[in-house]
């Protein structure tokens, strides 16, 4: 029998639809910021294991037990939990009826419309539950499959649909997250970084955000009651700029730190970029070519051009601490205060 084309095409869009709502192994090792097993969402016996956001091995368990995502073993069927994906899901529904997001259950879908979604939120604390077609109070994390499913406790996933947004899992719950003002997600490292990683796109890139010169809530928020005169509070997009505050009820006025120089709050001054460990983009406000990478200790830098973060590069093994002022990797630790703080 000849396979009409539109079965074809059909195939190619289910396989597609798997990809991108089902978290194959291969791509949840592309989000994971880490190394280890993970369990197989299509299959509950088998696991994988990833290494460098790839993934590298997988097997299954034993006749008769199942893998245990939290324990990262295998172990008898009736003590682990089970999921699937969305397509999946859909296709053991009935016609018109509801799926919540695999990768965030607190939203939900009408099957039919899952190529064009118009999501439905559940709220709160609010999980959909495509059993019972409602949402449901959240007890142990989604009740049916999403991006942190069988992934350990713990875990930070990338969202696969944005540069700045992860998944902190637990329970096989994901948690949703943002890295702060101007900062992308790095899905090696897990942490957050001024520069735009490598699996992001240009028109990805966030243009820098001017700091107001004056700011309406910042005092109310920030100022410290139970102290009295100025406080300079920092603007919370660059590392040079801070708000003078006289009281809460006062505007905040922005001011920057002279050149060379980044804003410690701490010490309510302008001081050494070497000792302020910003978690905003270090090589603004100074003619700097590399600047220490914050969450190294010292063991990178990174590379400015036009005073922005362009990329972060290693200290070969000889020579493995950035030292910010002779602008060189040498084998002394430089022991400057942002080798130590992470951000
Ligand atoms: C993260 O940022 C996105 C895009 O700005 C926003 O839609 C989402 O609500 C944010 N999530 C959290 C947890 O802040």
């Amino acid at each position: 029998m000849r396979v009409p084309q539109w079965a074809f095409h059909l195939a190619i869009f289910l396989a597609f639809l798997a990809e991108i709502r089902g978290f194959l192994m291969e791509i949840k090792c592309k989000l994971w910021a880490g190394n280890g097993y993970i369990g197989d969402p299509s299959d509950c016996q088998a696991w994988g294991f990833c290494q460098d956001n790839k993934l590298i091995d997988r097997n299954g368990c034993n006749e008769g037990l199942l893998y245990n995502f939290r324990k990262g073993t295998c172990d008898k069927a009736a003590d682990v939990m089970c999921h699937s994906n969305l397509a999946e899901i859909c296709t053991n529904l009935q016609l018109g009826y509801y799926a919540a997001d695999p990768a965030n259950c607190r939203r939900f879908v009408k099957c039919d419309a899952i190529d064009d979604p118009i999501w439905g939120d559940c709220g709160e604390d609010q999980v959909f539950n495509n059993k019972l077609q409602r949402c449901v109070q959240e007890t142990s994390g989604c009740p049916q499959d999403n991006i942190c499913s069988y992934m350990k406790d713990g875990s930070f996933m990338g969202d696969p649909n944005s540069c700045q947004g992860y998944y902190k899992c637990h329970n096989g719950f994901a948690i949703e997250m943002n890295c702060s003002t101007g900062r992308y997600f790095n899905r090696k490292s897990g942490n957050c970084q001024s520069w735009l990683p490598d699996y992001c796109s240009k028109d990805d890139e966030i243009a820098p955000e001017t700091p107001l010169s004056t700011n309406f809530h910042i005092c109310s928020k920030y100022y410290q009651r139970d102290l009295s005169g100025v406080q300079l509070l920092p603007d919370l997009k660059t590392c040079y700029g801070y708000y003078a505050c006289t009281s809460e009820l006062d505007l905040g006025r922005w001011s920057s730190c002279p050149w060379g120089q980044h804003f410690e709050w701490w010490s309510q001054r302008c001081g050494e970029p070497k000792d302020n460990s910003c978690s905003y983009d270090r090589c603004g406000n100074m003619n700097q070519l590399k600047v220490t990478t914050i969450n190294t200790g010292c063991r990178e830098y990174t590379v400015c051009q036009n005073y922005r973060s362009r990329r972060s590069e290693k200290c070969p093994e000889d020579f493995p601490y950035f030292n910010e002022i002779s602008q060189r990797c040498t084998d002394k630790f430089p022991n400057h205060r942002v080798c130590y703080m992470d951000g």
